[in-house]
């Protein structure tokens, strides 16, 4: 559950990276990036071939398996960056925050990743499941329509931080 979404989150990435790279033109790093998230989306396919299998074997299971993955959040990609003297989950934020301006990763492509995910394996017409994945499935339908609702209200910080591995 969690790498399809994750490898999904990585093809829009390094998708925006080929593309920012090629704008200034770095075209070797543009094709490497290219390269990367091509791959990713091959990995997605895979990983959301598996869960489709599983969800017609045990689809109770399998329901609660993505609301609790969703309940968690998905925090990618980056998440384990690390730069000396700083705190990791602020750095992160920093890097999250400086994705989310220069469109490479944002809110919305998380919402996006999930509306595909939904569609994908059919959330809303897979039939025989329990009491509580059915609750799992409304969970789960509702949240791209909280989740909007919470990204008009979050404002990115302007603050740029500087990366000190990017520093001259
Ligand atoms: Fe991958």
């Amino acid at each position: 559950m969690y790498t399809s979404f994750q490898e999904l989150a990585t093809n829009v990435s390094h998708r925006r990276v080929a593309s920012l790279s090629k704008k200034s033109g770095n075209h070797l790093l543009a094709k490497m990036c290219g390269l990367v998230a091509a791959d990713e989306a091959r990995h997605a396919n895979a990983y959301k071939h598996f869960v489709t299998r599983i969800f017609e074997l045990d689809p109770s299971e399998m329901m609660l398996a993505f609301e609790d993955m969703m309940k968690r959040k998905i925090v990618m990609p980056a998440h384990f960056l690390r730069e000396s003297g700083m705190k990791i989950s602020e750095l992160w934020a920093h890097f999250s925050d400086a994705a989310q301006r220069c469109m490479v990763y944002t809110t919305q492509d998380y919402i996006d990743i999930l509306i595909s995910l939904i569609k994908e394996w059919g959330i809303e017409e897979i039939s025989g499941l329990n009491n509580e994945a059915e609750k799992a499935r409304d969970y789960l339908m509702n949240l791209p329509q909280r989740l909007q609702r919470l990204s008009e209200r979050i404002k990115i910080p302007e603050k740029q931080y500087e990366f000190k591995w990017l520093s001259v």
